[in-house]
């Protein structure tokens, strides 16, 4: 048996002239959670549903679990799980028949249905609503269900497509548990997130800019990747109008929002200190901002990377 999950090499996918995703590279060992970021539009849902064996590429090799994936699409679909980007539930259907349709779907045994639908109730704490149409439960719930229906033929490899959009920060977390007890059981996660929190939570990374791979490595390598550049974070009012000012500053290569500060980029070479900033934020009519040289985040490399090749 293959130590890796995915395999992919030269994945091409073109609609008309325009190519979505091109010639990408991908390795995915077993047990790993993988996490495949790329701005809108990059190619992610293009790649997954190549590697689900749901959309054919116009050229490349793609193993999944060892097998080829464009040859036997039935053989793969059998061993992964697939949670969309787009809600994958009936609305109008409980809990109980969702599971019971997903169960269908792969053909299931009964007695191996009652017990995963016993994990599945317990892993996303619904015992008790088995009953209660899914439209009633809250977003953190239904996205939980999503899991378990998707998990419910125990999957080898579990392709996510940004599992937790729109979630709020309390429930991504309850979700990201269910994760890694997954990855803990040995699952292989594909993820898609456009939260750079999530990003850090995985075992390696890939970025994926316009249908190619700009980068890719652990959390920590892309970090320390980010030798050329130098990061402060602001602490300013008005952040909004003070990253205009900042980005109108020729010694400064981006500007942008991280959380409820800004961050600035300069080159490492720059001799521009937080000092100077806080200066010439203050000569721009921005008094009193906080400015501290910071290591990069996910999110910083990530910009970064996406300006470099803009
Ligand atoms: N069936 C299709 N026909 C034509 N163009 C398509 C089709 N599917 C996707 N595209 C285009 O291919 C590109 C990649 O789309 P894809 O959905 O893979 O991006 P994505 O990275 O998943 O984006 P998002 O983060 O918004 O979900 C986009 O420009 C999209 O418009
Ligand atoms: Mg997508």
């Amino acid at each position: 048996m293959s130590d890796l999950a995915v395999e992919v090499t030269g994945l091409t996918k073109t609609f008309g002239t325009f190519t979505a995703v091109d010639g990408i590279d991908v390795t995915v060992p077993r047990g790993q959670i993988f996490g495949f970021l790329g701005p809108n539009g990059s190619g992610k849902t293009t790649t997954i549903r190549m590697l689900c064996g749901t959309m054919r590429p116009d050229s490349g090799r793609a193993l999944v679990l060892g097998e080829d994936v464009v040859r036997h699409p039935d053989r793969v679909q059998r061993r992964i799980g697939y949670m969309s980007q787009k809600f994958s539930l009936f609305e109008d259907m409980t809990v109980d028949e969702n599971l019971r349709f997903y169960a269908g779907v792969y053909d299931l045994p009964d007695d191996e249905f009652a017990a995963q639908r016993e994990y599945v109730l317990r892993m996303a704490d619904l015992v008790g609503r088995e009953d209660e149409l899914t439209r009633n439960l809250s977003v953190g719930w239904r996205q939980r269900l999503a899991l378990g229906a998707a998990t419910i033929h125990s999957p080898e490899l579990l392709f996510l497509d940004e599992p937790t959009s729109g979630v709020d920060p309390v429930a991504r977390r309850q979700f990201w548990d269910l994760l890694y007890d997954l990855a803990g059981r040995g699952v292989t996660l594909f993820v898609t997130t456009h939260y750079m929190d999530e990003a850090a939570h995985c075992n390696q990374l890939a970025f994926i800019y316009r249908g190619r791979i700009v980068a890719e490595g652990t959390p920590d390598e892309l970090r320390a990747e980010q030798v050329d550049t130098r990061i402060f974070d602001i602490s300013v009012a008005d952040a909004d109008l003070a990253m205009a000012a900042l980005e109108a500053d020729p010694e400064i290569t981006e500007a942008y929002l991280s959380g409820a500060s800004l961050h600035a980029v300069v080159p490492a070479s720059s001799a521009l200190s937080a000092a100077d900033i806080a200066n010439r934020l203050a000569a721009s009519g921005f008094a009193g901002a906080e400015v501290d040289v910071v290591e990069p985040t996910i999110e910083d490399v990530f910009v970064n990377l996406v300006s470099r090749h803009r």
